[in-house]
């Protein structure tokens, strides 16, 4: 099961699961049906908001019911908003929290009972802003911390299941969150995001590169990996001038 799967990273990782020869469900608060449709494979599509817990146990459900099981969770539903963080809303600041951090939370919550029943992956998708802040994305870098903090709980407390949690975090990708982050960071500061993200990192990641990453912590090649946060970034991280 894959949230925010109808799109960008998401989609990529649906995608190549399948290639793998995985059944996903992709839980999406919007397109979800859609891009079921065009990925095929038996590839369920259901319409789910992370923040809500009626619809979380409802789309954990079905997924489980309709794949006959759940072995593998993908956290992957998020937002972003760019904004120095004196400045940011208090709406802005809670959907960040609610969707990000608390969705990652009340997925994970009612996917356990189908997991730990016969031993699985969670991939939990974190940001690079997760593990160093980030100007203008302040708020969004501490849901990602968490999110990381997270992982490393399930981690601990699924292992006698046979259940292993990793978190990817990733660079700069170019999907829709980055396009629309590119306005925001060109209206805010006046400079160009792409000559920052070609200063930082050297180019923009693309969906697949998360996907392979995503594959295989999900599989049993990664059987060692509990735990971790991968960053995969370039070496931006290593930027210190
Ligand atoms: N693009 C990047 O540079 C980048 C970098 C680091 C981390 N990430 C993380 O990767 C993940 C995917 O982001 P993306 O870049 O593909 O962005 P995206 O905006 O293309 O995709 C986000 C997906 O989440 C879904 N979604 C949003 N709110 C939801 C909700 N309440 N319930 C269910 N689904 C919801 C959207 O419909 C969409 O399908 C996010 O967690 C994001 O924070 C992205």
């Amino acid at each position: 099961m894959i949230t925010g799967g109808h799109r960008g990273i998401g989609r990529a990782i649906a995608e190549a699961f399948t290639a793998a020869g995985a059944r996903v469900a992709i839980a999406d608060i919007e397109g979800a049906d859609t891009a079921a449709g065009e990925i095929g494979r038996g590839t369920i599509g259901i319409s789910c908001d992370v923040r809500s817990s009626t619809s979380v146990a409802a789309a954990v459900a079905r997924a489980t019911t309709e794949l006959g099981g759940l072995d593998i969770l993908v956290n992957n539903a998020g937002i972003a908003v760019l904004s120095p963080l004196h400045e940011l809303s208090e709406e802005d600041f809670d959907s960040l929290v609610s969707v990000n951090l608390r969705g990652t939370w009340l997925v994970y919550k009612h996917a356990v009972p189908a997991l730990i029943n016969g031993g699985g992956a969670i991939v939990n998708i974190a940001s690079l802003a997760g593990m160093a802040a980030f100007p203008l994305l302040g708020a969004y870098s501490g849901t990602k911390g968490g999110i990381v903090r997270l992982t490393e709980a399930m981690a601990l407390e699924l292992r006698e299941y046979g259940v292993r949690a990793n978190a990817i975090c990733p660079g700069f990708i170019d999907t829709n969150m980055v396009q629309g982050s590119s306005d925001a960071f060109a209206t805010i500061t006046g400079g160009s995001f792409e000559q920052m993200v070609t200063a930082v990192q050297g180019r923009l990641g693309t969906p697949g590169e998360i996907a392979s990453l995503a594959t295989y912590l999900a599989s049993d090649s990664a059987s060692l990996l509990n735990g971790v946060a991968i960053i995969a970034d370039c070496g931006m991280n290593l930027h210190r001038v």
